[in-house]
């Protein structure tokens, strides 16, 4: 008999259809080489989505990424069951009438979706997600997520949270568990904030590099959540709660590029906020270079609480020596002491998430057994 490992895959986008692609792609691979088929029971995106206990086949599930090209909704039809919410759904997977583990694949932005990952593990269905949102909200619900994995058999992964395809996370459980003391971990967790501080180092003025950065869609629909730091300090925060600090979001100091603001987002502001900083930014740029230093955007983190924020670091170090959207992490261990743990490399990107994501559903179905 095959394994066998039931998906409900939530999300369509870039990193959830990118995941569905590589599934379908390698399936007979997987078959091959370790006895296993992916069947995917329910296919989830914001207005709902259809469940079908029987598993939707390789056309059908072209069909429903190609009904989300074209923003159209999913509609398999026979049999399929339209579902409106995550919890609706759940209502209606029972784990014991499977034959293989189920896992929960949240591949959506949306922090709802840590009620139903905790309403999921319950019902011993395993949680793989690509969604930071649930692990930076607040730390009683955080806490309510880890303690759901921890009182029963499913298990929750989320790799992907903290730079994407790279294996920072399972780096730094493999330090805690093997009782290493973390001193300080040094990064750079924004794609974003890398590209906009090569840009500054190369002597151009903030506000070019900013409109490059939104015309090429590096940026959120708010620029501002990225030049205040919000995605760095949510990742900051992961690393921080996976080595046992107690901290919420409000609590990380944050020196971004703008001040966080709630107020509505008008282009027009935002760009006359920004090109009052390419003055003061350039000459600061010349007189670091001087010093030997160079514009990076790092977070730290250590047991006293984190940081995120524009920093001038010395540039023949290796956060220094880093460019471009590149991730960074930085580990300074009792045991890495005179030469820190570095994890460099693309942090973001529908393909190396999406294989972080199958990484970690390999790891859920007993295929991988290192994290
Ligand atoms: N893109 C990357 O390189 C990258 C890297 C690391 C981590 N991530 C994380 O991966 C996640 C997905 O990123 P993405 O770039 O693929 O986003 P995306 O292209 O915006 O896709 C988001 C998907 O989630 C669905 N969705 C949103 N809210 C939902 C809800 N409440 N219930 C069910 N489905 C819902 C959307 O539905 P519709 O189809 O109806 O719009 C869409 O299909 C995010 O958490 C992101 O931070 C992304």
């Amino acid at each position: 008999m095959p394994k066998q490992l039931l998906v409900l895959q939530f999300g369509l986008g870039w990193v959830g259809s990118t995941l569905v692609e590589q599934i379908l792609q390698n399936q007979e691979f997987f078959h091959q080489r370790f006895g296993l088929r992916i069947h995917f029971v329910a296919l989830m995106r914001r207005q709902g989505g259809i469940y079908r206990a029987e598993g939707f086949s390789e056309a059908e599930m072209r069909r429903a990424l190609e009904a989300k090209r074209q923003n159209k909704p999913i509609t398999l039809e026979p049999k399929s069951t339209p579902m409106m919410t995550g919890r609706e759904l759940l209502g209606f997977v029972s784990p014991e009438k499977f034959s293989g583990p189920i896992a929960l694949v949240d591949a959506t932005g949306a922090e709802e979706l840590g009620r139903v990952a905790v309403a999921a593990l319950r019902k011993n269905i395993h949680v793989v997600t690509a969604n930071k949102r649930p692990f930076a909200a607040s730390y009683e619900d955080y806490q309510e997520l880890i303690q759901a994995q921890d009182e029963g058999n499913a298990r929750l992964m989320h790799e992907t949270t903290v730079g994407g395809g790279l294996p920072i996370l399972r780096a730094l459980r493999g330090l805690v568990y093997t009782g290493d003391e973390i001193e300080e971990i040094q990064g750079c967790l924004s794609g974003t904030n890398g590209f906009i501080c090569s840009g500054l180092e190369q002597g151009r003025l903030l506000s070019e590099i900013v409109q490059e950065a939104q015309e090429k869609g590096y940026t959120e629909a708010d620029p501002r959540q990225d030049l205040a730091g919000w995605d760095a300090a949510r990742k900051a925060l992961i690393l921080a709660r996976t080595i046992g600090v107690k901290l919420e979001l409000n609590q990380i100091e944050m020196k971004g590029f703008v001040p966080s603001e709630k107020t509505p987002y008008s282009a027009e502001k935002f760009r006359s906020q920004i090109r009052a900083l390419d003055k003061m930014l350039a000459e600061q740029i010349t007189q670091a270079k001087q010093n030997g230093a160079v514009p990076r955007f790092v977070a730290r983190v250590n047991s006293e609480g984190c940081s995120v924020g524009l920093q001038y670091v010395e540039r023949e170090s290796p956060i220094g020596r880093l460019t471009g959207p590149e991730n960074i992490v930085v580990f300074k261990t009792k045991r890495y002491q005179k030469n820190p743990l570095v994890i460099q490399g693309p942090g973001a990107g529908p393909e190396v998430t999406a294989a972080g994501v199958l990484r970690d559903l390999l790891s859920v179905a007993g295929i991988y057994t290192d994290s």
